[in-house]
């Protein structure tokens, strides 16, 4: 990833080109549990302050609206920053699937997204809301659409009758699983299909492991940077939440270091196929 200029403090990584839409923000924030109104407004502004130009909210986060007061605030071209939201479970179906598009779309006060996600691979009704996902994105109102959560099986049957294929898969990632995902990974990139992770931190819950902390004295970092880098250096979009500022500066310093083959190796031997949000395999 070659370094560039994002903002006058934080040097930023170039967008990654998408199969549709884009390009995206190799580093977006995470708003997940962030409470609407101040918190979450406050949050994306400082974000944008940062040199941030992705934020990654969810309709199911209850804070959509307080994400597009930020991004509508700002003095920035809204072409600048990347948005993405997603469907929730309750809203499959084709018909569901448009007013909820439409509901997201109203709290956040925008025209459009950048990015519109299926979260969670709801058994029996993808097949339409996937027809509702390609509307949205002829129409342009979701100038990429995509899915998260989805394992192999699921992208199969997917790719098997879609026009559009998801241009992204959103799925936890960190060194504490990623060698048990790598073949998902490995089949989305040979199908175009962009990986973000999300959960790159944890959710803070290994933030003090000793292999990790000495791979972070080594390079100078903190723990929660290096884990950020880690998922860079293997070509996905990192998406780590903080609602506080100093962190969500802290998680923004990544783009001025690399890790080593061997930190990269260390890094890959703590997975134990650890997943702090929900697991997706055994969804049909
Ligand atoms: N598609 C899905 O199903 C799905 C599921 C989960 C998450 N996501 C997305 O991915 C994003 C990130 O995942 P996540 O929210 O689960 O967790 P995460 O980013 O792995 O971890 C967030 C936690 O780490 C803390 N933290 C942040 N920066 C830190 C730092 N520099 N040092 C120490 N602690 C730090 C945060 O606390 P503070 O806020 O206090 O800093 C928070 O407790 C979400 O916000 C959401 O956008 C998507």
């Amino acid at each position: 990833m070659v370094p560039s200029s994002g903002s006058d403090s934080v040097p930023f990584a170039e967008p990654v080109p998408l199969a549709h839409g884009g390009p995206i923000p190799p580093l977006g924030l995470g708003v997940f549990r962030i409470p609407d109104g101040e918190p979450v407004r406050q949050a994306v502004s400082w974000a944008l302050e940062a040199g941030y130009r992705h934020v990654d909210t969810a309709a199911i986060y209850g804070n959509e609206q307080g994400v597009g007061t930020a991004i509508r605030e700002w003095d920035g071209a809204r072409d600048e920053v990347f948005v993405t939201t997603k469907l929730w479970n309750e809203d499959h179906g084709h018909d569901e699937t448009l007013r909820a598009f439409d509901d997201s779309l109203g709290r956040l006060g925008l025209d459009e997204v950048d990015l519109y996600l299926v979260h969670w691979p709801v058994e029996g009704r993808r097949r339409e809301t996937w027809r509702a996902m390609e509307r949205l994105h002829e129409e342009g109102r979701a100038r990429a659409i995509g899915v998260s959560n989805f394992m192999r099986h699921h992208l199969e049957a997917l790719l098997a009758h879609c026009h559009t294929a998801p241009a992204v898969n959103q799925v936890e990632l960190h060194p504490f699983n990623f060698r048990t995902r790598q073949p998902l990974v490995e089949f989305c990139r040979e199908r175009n299909i962009v990986v973000e992770a999300y959960s790159p931190l944890t959710k803070a819950r290994r933030l003090q492991d000793p292999s990790l902390l000495r791979v972070a004295h080594e390079v100078d970092r903190t723990p929660a940077q290096v884990l950020i880098r880690f998922v860079l250096e293997k070509g996905t979009v990192a998406l780590p939440k903080s609602g506080d500022r100093d962190r969500i500066q802290e998680n923004a310093q990544v783009f001025d270091f690399r890790l080593s083959g061997d930190q990269m190796r260390r890094l890959d031997a703590l997975d134990e196929g650890l997943t702090t949000a929900w697991d997706p395999t055994a969804v049909p």
